[in-house]
């Protein structure tokens, strides 16, 4: 097996985590809530947004803060034809690119948690929860007045399991002619705050494993109460738990409302 960064890892991860019918879930939610314009933040290799750059209805900005996991996504949509551009900001600084412009930003994939450490097997909680404060603010400034911020984190199941440490098998699975199984390992540090999430991909060829790749990232634990009160510091009037999307059975959804 090549090796495989960790933009080629997840993007592989999304074939195992997505099923078709989010993508299309998604978009019906945009049109029912007549959203116009979308700030994909957290877009990381491309999802979700590739899946809504064909829709009429909305058109879609593409912004995250790795350079490995843009220059997939641009990949993607040189591929596909798409007219899109992916900017480099992290979204302690969306304010100095963006005005009050959206009617939604989208940040997919239990992408917060990362705010101060995406591809690091360590974190600092403290100042990881000061940038999620000044994230979710930039969050709130770059949206219109009544647009509102899609936010995936680790859900309930997740949270509820009383030994912090969890593995999720996703099974196997044919992705580009190529058969792949796939593990997570999470493990909750509740004192320290922090979460740890190891992927394991095993490439198989008849029967037998030809190759393994795996990661180990650090993130801050960020529980469900802590969000909400976080999102009405940073202004927003109106948090909505736990929506539900067509498809999205791995994280729970919170939308905050400006
Ligand atoms: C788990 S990936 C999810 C990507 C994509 N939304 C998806 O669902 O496939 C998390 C993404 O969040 C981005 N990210 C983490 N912290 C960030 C920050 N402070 N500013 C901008 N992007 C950030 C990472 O670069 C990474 O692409």
């Amino acid at each position: 097996m090549e090796t495989l960064d960790l933009a080629n890892t997840w993007d592989i991860c999304l074939d195992f985590l997505y099923p078709k019918e989010y993508a299309e879930g998604l978009v019906e939610f945009l049109k029912q809530n007549k959203v116009k314009r979308v700030l994909d933040c957290a877009c990381g290799t491309g999802f979700p947004a590739v899946h809504l750059l064909p829709e009429q209805d909305f058109s879609v900005v593409l912004s995250d803060g790795s350079k490995e996991m843009i220059g997939k996504a641009r990949e993607k949509i040189q591929k596909y034809g798409f007219d899109a551009t992916v900017q480099n900001i992290k979204w302690q600084e969306l304010d100095r690119h963006f005005k009050e412009e959206f009617d939604c930003v989208l940040c997919i994939g239990n992408s917060l948690v990362y705010v101060d450490s995406w591809g690091k097997n360590t974190v600092n909680p403290a100042k990881a929860k000061a940038e999620l404060g000044i994230a979710l603010k930039n969050f709130y400034n770059v949206l219109k007045e009544g647009g509102f911020c899609y936010i995936d984190t680790t859900s309930r199941k997740e949270f509820e399991n009383p030994f912090g440490s969890i593995c999720k098998q996703f099974g196997k699975k044919k992705i580009n002619g190529i058969e792949y199984s796939l593990v997570w390992l999470m493990g909750h540090d509740k004192k320290n705050k922090v979460r740890s999430w190891n992927p394991q991909l095993l490439e198989w060829r008849n029967g037998s494993v030809v190759g393994k790749q795996s990661h180990s990232l650090k993130s801050y634990l960020l529980d469900h109460e802590e969000l909400e009160e976080m999102l009405h510091s940073a202004g927003f009037s109106k948090v909505d738990k736990y929506v539900k999307i067509r498809g999205e059975d791995h994280y729970d959804i919170f939308i905050a409302h400006k």
